[in-house]
């Protein structure tokens, strides 16, 4: 029995390693996907939740002439890290492309070439609109389970991924955006994007920019927007509130919050999304 024991162990070992080679190659090959950097690529850079989605519907209906026949949006404006897992071919798409991450500034690629978009909101509605992201995913029922494990408790939290890409070290060409001012001004911020990526804007095309871009349309295409199958515990697009959040932050979870923006964001002068 002991015998038995051992040889299983073994190859459970050996399968291990290959899977680990196996998810290297993946990775690799993810990256690779992306290797062709073009000077007129758009990357719309967010921590998740943030108002990624509409900003990338922004560039597609400056860009084209805003059908909604595609399969889903990824196959139109990728995710970057996910590529390969959806079967995305980037180097297939069309030029500008125009494309989303979350990685953090510290992961991003310096490879890449081309103009960043990072759009930050409100850390508290980030933290809402997570949880409810998670509960669609995973089933993660509990706002305090999704706050303390992914917003604070990952490596890179909301606030250091924030920092990363405000402090930009590196120099990249970056528009920053925040979603509150995006939703309040919807077409003063097509028109600032598209001054910043030089795509020139069809005068006669923006009531139709700007009605796909709202968040009644996008709610109600919201099955081929969502990176994810929707369960029905939440909608993808789902309210689209401005500094709502707070209501479900314990004291303790302002508290961890302010702390942390402290250690974070204080320090270079980010004030905007203090609590008080
Ligand atoms: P809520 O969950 O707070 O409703 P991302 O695309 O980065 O994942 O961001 C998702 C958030 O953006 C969701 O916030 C979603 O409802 C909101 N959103 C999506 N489309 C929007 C639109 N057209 N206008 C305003 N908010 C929108």
């Amino acid at each position: 029995m002991k015998y038995v024991y051992y040889v299983l162990h073994y190859i459970l070992k050996r399968l291990n390693a290959f899977i680990e080679k196996l998810k290297l190659w993946a990775y690799r090959k993810r990256y690779f996907s992306f290797h062709n950097p073009r000077p007129d690529d758009i990357i719309v850079a967010t921590y998740a939740k943030s108002g990624t989605t509409l900003t990338q519907m922004i560039l597609y209906q400056l860009t084209s002439d805003g059908n909604m026949n595609f399969d889903h949006f990824t196959s139109v404006s990728p995710y970057v890290e996910m590529a390969l897992q959806n079967y995305v071919k980037l180097d297939k798409l069309p030029s500008p492309r125009f494309m989303k991450t979350h990685w953090s500034y510290e992961n991003y690629p310096s490879s890449l070439e081309g103009k960043i978009i990072h759009v930050v909101r409100n850390g508290v509605d980030v933290a809402v609109s997570q949880h409810y992201h998670y509960a669609s995913v995973f089933g993660d029922a509990n706002f305090q389970a999704t706050f303390r494990n992914r917003f604070i408790g990952m490596q890179k939290n909301w606030f250091s991924h924030v920092k990363g890409w405000y402090e930009n070290k590196k120099g990249y060409d970056i528009l920053y955006l925040r979603y509150e001012e995006m939703v309040a001004d919807l077409e003063g911020h097509v028109r600032k994007i598209a001054e910043f990526c030089n795509i020139p804007i069809i005068e006669e095309n923006m009531p139709r920019i700007l009605e796909r871009c709202s968040f009644k349309f996008m709610k109600e295409h919201q099955e081929k927007l969502s990176p994810y199958p929707i369960r029905k515990i939440s909608d993808f697009v789902r309210k689209g509130e401005v500094n709502k959040g707070l209501s479900y932050f314990t004291k303790q979870d302002k508290e961890d919050y302010m702390r942390l923006y402290d250690e974070h964001l204080s320090p270079i002068g980010f004030d905007h999304y203090k609590i008080e």
